[in-house]
């Protein structure tokens, strides 16, 4: 495939998403959020009543999965699975939870593989994720790692979840988020971590003008 891709990967609430937007939009290209695709499978799974633990049912989901990513005003994404708008619901913190732990399952990884390179397509893709860089996309244009201190992004997640009009505390998202980083960066099968050849950037003190245009930088001065 010849499109160029960017890949940005990095732990719950670096950024990735927002980052990618404005990167996306800025350069005209496609967008990949491949957290959601795990969202998604988990929201499946808990609809159907199966059970997290039968790893053959799960795959199924993932292979199966009937959704279409449409374009908003604003650049955000609508999310449909089977119909039904699901851009909100996949994006509580239990929905996170649920697709951290169906992320870990090899079968899931290995059934979406395949879909997330389709969205390589001209003139460009910016791929958010966690395995963005390391194995969907190890050839990848640029590859940029973001990273931000739990207590940020904790405050971060908590802003995103108000301005979605879900509810959470500070106290429990930093507990929330450190769980998930472990059980993210400790699995098995394709462990958050930066591709060797990954520009790290830490956004803690940055805004997302400044991070924008440091990513801009490093694909056109690449
Ligand atoms: O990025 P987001 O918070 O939407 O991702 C939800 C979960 O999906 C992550 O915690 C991670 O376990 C999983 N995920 C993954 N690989 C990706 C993207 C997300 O394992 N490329």
């Amino acid at each position: 495939n010849e499109a160029p891709v960017i890949t940005i990967d990095g732990p719950a609430g670096s950024g990735k998403g927002t980052i990618s937007q404005h990167v996306a939009k800025k350069l005209s290209w496609h967008i990949l959020d491949s957290g959601a695709l795990y969202r998604l499978v988990a929201y499946a799974a808990l609809d159907k009543g199966c059970s997290f633990g039968d790893h053959d049912a799960l795959a199924d989901i993932a292979r199966n999965l009937d959704v279409s990513f449409l374009p908003q005003q604003g650049g955000v994404l609508k999310v449909v699975l089977e119909g039904t708008d699901v851009s909100q619901s996949i994006r509580s913190e239990s929905a996170g939870e649920a697709a951290s732990k169906v992320a870990a399952v090899i079968s899931v990884r290995e059934a979406l593989l395949e879909r997330q390179r389709a969205f390589a397509e001209p003139p460009g893709l910016v791929a958010d994720g966690r395995d963005m860089g390391t194995v969907v996309f190890p050839n990848a244009t640029l590859k940029i790692y973001l990273t931000a201190s739990a207590e940020v992004r904790a405050q971060r997640r908590l802003k995103q979840l108000k301005d979605h009009g879900l509810n959470a505390t500070l106290a429990g998202l930093v507990s929330d988020i450190q769980e998930r980083d472990a059980r993210d960066m400790n699995r098995e099968h394709s462990p958050l971590r930066p591709a060797a050849d990954a520009h790290t950037v830490d956004t803690s003190n940055l805004s997302i003008d400044e991070v924008v245009s440091k990513v801009i930088g490093l694909y056109e001065n690449r």
